[in-house]
């Protein structure tokens, strides 16, 4: 607990660290956003889809003042939905009205969450409209209106593709390894906005295909 003076100084000290020091306003964005990422086990698809954005942005472009935030928090919406929800809002079999509002749920969600954490900062107020304009509408929004818009949701979708997300989504999903490398397969080109984006998920999907090949085939044989 932090009292008077303590307190003070904590704020202060918090207070447009984003302007002085990047990479530990990184840091501290990923502790704050922890705690709603946890509920859902999500904190490894934030580090894997920030990992990817700065690659994405290093080729793309983009403002990274607005990338990094939304990438970090875009899905700490989920922490608002019961556990059941959230399974039937998510995944390769989610589909109807009600997959499409609980899907919203966590968009909304999301974008509240991560405008406090953000005047927490005293973040630069048209940067926190511009990040949660892009977590309002990080799944539901079929176009990208800007390269940052476009980076954000190439590394969200990226996840899936890589080592840790197409195993953490199998068993999430409760579904096999081929049903999601042909869910992946059949999709690819209709959700990337980069060209970057969608040259990476093929690459992952290469790298995935061992697989679907049956166990034996990974022991040597004598
Ligand atoms: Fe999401
Ligand atoms: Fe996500």
């Amino acid at each position: 607990m932090v009292f008077g003076r303590a307190k003070k100084m904590e704020s202060n000290s918090k207070k447009e660290i984003w302007i002085k020091d990047w990479p530990r306003f990184i840091n501290r964005l990923f502790l704050d956003a922890e705690p709603y990422l946890s509920v859902r086990g999500d904190m490894p698809h934030a580090k894997v889809s920030h990992g990817y954005a700065i690659v994405l942005m290093k080729e793309e472009g983009g403002d990274q003042r607005i990338i990094e935030p939304a990438i970090i928090l875009h899905d700490v919406g989920w922490s608002r939905l019961e556990r059941q929800a959230i399974s039937a809002a998510y995944g390769v079999r989610a589909k109807g009205s009600e997959w499409r509002n609980l899907n919203r749920v966590h968009e909304e969600a999301g974008e509240a969450i991560a405008r406090e954490i953000l005047e927490g900062y005293s973040y630069d107020p048209s940067l926190i409209e511009t990040i949660a304009s892009i977590i309002r509408a990080h799944d539901s929004g079929e176009e990208a209106r800007s390269i940052e818009e476009a980076v954000v949701k190439d590394a969200d979708k990226l996840w899936r593709f890589s080592e840790i997300g197409f195993s953490v989504e199998t068993r999430r999903q409760g579904i096999s390894p081929m049903e999601l490398y042909q869910h992946l397969e059949n999709n690819r080109e209709s959700w990337f906005f980069t060209r970057t984006g969608l040259r990476l998920a093929e690459k992952e999907l290469q790298r995935r295909k061992y697989l679907l090949k049956p166990q034996k085939d990974h022991y040597p044989t004598i």
